[in-house]
């Protein structure tokens, strides 16, 4: 490990840009669903860097091919061809159903690409005036000028105006609403099937059936941000077909490369034959490092079994979360499917997340009161059974704590 400082937390303080609210650990190494600290303490993770270390940490097949790969050739551009991004586009094509990929560095990028390409959309149809979007309350899309116009907190975008013009958030509980929002002056509607950063809420089937609907008769295009709920999260490949979503364009980041940056934008073929050279592009979008960690990824997604595991062991989870929401109080709700949970508390869930790293278990907070668990792919019973206490003691001794 190449490290000059000895005290990187201060370090950080003077010079990185003060823009997270990190926990005060340094973590040097992991394995599987364990981190651990310079001086070797071990850290349960239930929380994968947001979703993306999905292999778990230092996953040999993932470690060997990224070497590999290092030593062979890591980047030439846009320029020329290489073997592996064509081969990354057809895997994501047979597993999606979208005819077409284009290759960015993260989630953000995935969704300003799919803004983009649905107004691209309408300009070769002759209709450049049809740019609006639809998006729903308590979306998030990422940072990006375009992704966080859509990003429905206001916390998230009232520093940075003026966005992107013509976004209409709607509540993703009010189906009516959500079916009268759409017109034909919208581009697209842009929806995670699962809501992450916004509470782990799942869209309802009364909700998708609107947007179908309304899709379906007014021509606007639906946008599947499946960033954090696809690629195998939930145990399914994605997680639009499970509420009978035919999306247009689909984003995708996160799980895709197990830690290496990659972010995919898919397109049916009806979205991607607006597409002209030199309409979008990016210097590092798909380069032969990132493709050969995402094809990595899917073969053990896919071929390695591990999207079965995550059903798998994702009932495990979940049945333990249920017992725990029984004999815990404080817990209101409980949400997801696969790996991905929210637990909603009656109170802010931040000091459950600090009495769940006093205990050495890393899980996040997300919308305040939601406590949310996003283990590694890989993660095995033993290890929820060691997780599920943990948690459960951290619930109860944050809840047990006087409200603030
Ligand atoms: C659903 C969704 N879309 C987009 C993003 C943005 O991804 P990134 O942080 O890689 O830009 C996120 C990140 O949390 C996300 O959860």
């Amino acid at each position: 490990m190449l490290t000059t400082s000895s005290d990187p937390i201060a370090l950080d303080q003077q010079r990185v840009l003060q823009v997270y609210r990190r926990s005060p650990v340094v973590f040097e190494s992991g394995r599987g669903c364990s981190l651990f600290t310079r001086d070797g303490q071990r850290y349960l993770d239930l929380i994968s860097g947001v979703g993306v270390a999905a292999l778990g940490h230092a996953h040999p097949a993932l470690a060997r091919a990224i070497a590999d790969q290092a030593s062979t050739l890591l980047h030439t551009s846009n320029l020329f061809h290489h073997p592996l991004q064509a081969e990354l586009a057809a895997r994501l094509a047979e597993l999606s159903g979208l005819s077409r990929a284009f290759f960015c560095n993260s989630g953000a990028e995935a969704v300003e690409t799919c803004l983009k390409f649905a107004r691209r959309y309408w300009h070769a149809h002759g209709e450049p005036g049809r740019t609006g979007f639809v998006a729903l309350d308590h979306s998030f899309h990422g940072r990006t000028m375009g992704a966080v116009s859509v990003t429905w907190d206001v916390h998230y975008r009232e520093q940075f105006g003026p966005l992107i013009p013509g976004v209409t958030f709607v509540p993703a509980g009010e189906a009516a609403a959500v079916r009268a929002a759409i017109t034909k002056s919208t581009a697209a509607v842009i929806v995670e099937p699962i809501q992450g950063e916004g509470g782990v809420r799942p869209l309802t089937p009364l909700t998708a059936d609107a947007i179908a609907d309304a899709c379906r008769a007014t021509g606007a295009l639906l946008i599947a941000d499946e960033v954090q709920c696809g690629l195998g999260r939930t145990g399914r490949a994605f997680y639009s077909p499970v509420l009978g979503l035919q999306p247009d364009l689909m984003a995708l980041g996160k799980a895709l490369g197990g830690g290496v940056p990659i972010g995919a934008a898919l397109f049916s073929e009806k979205v991607a034959s607006a597409a002209k050279a030199g309409d979008h592009g990016s210097t590092y979008g798909g380069n032969l490092l990132a493709c050969r960690a995402a094809l990595v990824f899917l073969d053990e997604l896919i071929e390695g079994g591990l999207m079965q595991h995550v059903a798998q062991v994702g009932a495990h989870l979940e049945s333990g979360l249920r017992a725990i929401a029984t004999r815990q109080p404080g817990v209101k709700d409980l949400r997801g499917a696969g790996l991905m949970w929210g637990i909603e508390l009656d109170r802010p869930a931040a000091s459950v997340v600090q009495a769940a790293l006093d205990r050495h278990l890393l899980i996040n907070r997300t919308s305040d009161t939601v406590v949310r668990l996003l283990p590694p792919y890989v993660i095995g019973e033993p290890e929820i059974d060691e997780a599920l206490p943990l948690l459960e003691a951290a619930i109860a001794t944050a809840l047990e704590a006087p409200r603030t």
